[in-house]
């Protein structure tokens, strides 16, 4: 009896050191994420979350290194590879930060010297829940609805309610010429905030998020005038740099931006404060700013971004970045509508 018993624990003990370490992290992420795949895809699933284990691996040795806070892990997207998870999640109209824009006036140095040192639009009521773009690339239309969320609560003294970013995907396929190019927004193929303004401005208004539920997947227009949540008058580009930002921030509100993401897709929290690119492929909204000290004892001052990649990922849907050192570009492309007083 203790034989049989011992040879059981064997045979147990030597099928689980045949699987090695990748394969059991891997069995962990799909219950984890309740992942299911055809058995033709399961090997090219397994290569790419390999794969993407190194780069996690690199990216947390590169935060090491610079005594950075900033973690990466294995999340939902980990059996996505770079190029795929580009596709899905960002956008792939790039944003050109342009003079043919309008550009707000710089603001002065007395309400420069106003601003408060921290400052978070969650604690004011004027930011709606995190939500999920899924596997479409509308980046651009969620960056562009916390903004008017933002504004209609703020200017227009509305309460605040959620805007229809579908009614942006499936409507705003108009076209804009700047930098002597035509660019048209695109659904989940991408667009760009002033282009999907230039539409709300046409239009007269946008939809409510609850009257114009979110597919994830392109649609005919269903624009319904009788469910605007929100109208606009008009936008403006915010200057590029970053004491100007924080301002314009704290006294308009939400700002829509643009940012190279490329290394965001493993972010698990911390200052994302490691080098970064700067094409302009993921629009987002910056609700907040605020500093924290390093290990080191240096201040590290962040923006606080709301992402649209559901609430499961980074910091309850929210990632710090860098402040003042234009990182991942966060700086070249922000912008507002405005809603003036009618
Ligand atoms: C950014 O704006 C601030 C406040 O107006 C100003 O003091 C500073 O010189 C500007 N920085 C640059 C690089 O222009």
């Amino acid at each position: 009896m203790k034989s049989i018993l011992l040879i059981a624990l064997f045979i147990a003990l030597a099928s689980a050191s045949f699987l090695t370490k990748d394969e059991v992290n891997f069995i962990n992420f799909q219950q984890k994420y309740n992942k299911v795949y055809e058995s033709h895809e399961y090997a090219a699933k397994f290569a790419t979350f390999k794969s993407n284990v190194g780069l996690i691996e690199s990216l947390n040795q590169k935060a090491k290194a610079q005594n950075s806070d900033l973690t990466f892990g294995v999340n939902k997207f980990a059996d996505l590879s770079p190029a795929e998870f580009r596709k899905y999640y960002m956008s792939a109209v790039s944003a050109t930060p342009s003079a043919d824009l309008p550009m707000a006036a710089e603001l002065s140095d007395d309400i420069i010297n106003a601003t408060p040192v921290a400052f978070d639009w969650r604690e004011h009521g004027a930011v709606t829940p995190v939500k999920n773009q899924g596997q479409c690339g509308s980046c651009w239309t969620f960056s562009t609805t916390g903004n008017v969320e933002g504004q209609n609560f703020l200017a227009a003294k509305n309460p605040l309610v959620g805007l229809s970013e579908q009614n942006l995907v499936d409507c705003s396929n108009n076209c804009m010429e700047y930098e002597n190019q035509k660019v048209c927004n695109a659904g989940c193929d991408g667009g760009l905030q002033p282009i999907a303004y230039e539409y709300i401005i046409q239009a007269g208004g946008i939809d409510t998020e609850q009257a114009y539920p979110y597919t994830a997947v392109d649609g005919t227009c269903k624009f319904d005038a009788s469910s605007v949540g929100a109208k606009i008058t008009s936008y403006t580009m915010v200057p590029t740099n970053e004491t100007q930002i924080a301002a314009f921030l704290a006294t308009t509100g939400p700002l829509a931006i643009a940012a190279d993401a490329a290394e965001w897709q493993f972010y698990l929290g911390g200052v994302f404060d490691i080098p970064c690119g700067k094409s302009l492929d993921h629009g987002i909204l910056i609700v907040g700013y605020s500093a924290q000290r390093t290990i080191l004892g240096a201040n590290t001052p962040y923006w606080i971004v709301k992402n649209s990649w559901g609430a499961d990922w980074g910091e309850a849907g929210y990632l710090k970045v860098l402040r003042n050192k234009n990182e991942c570009g966060v700086a070249n492309f922000v912008s507002t509508s405005i809603i003036s007083a009618q």
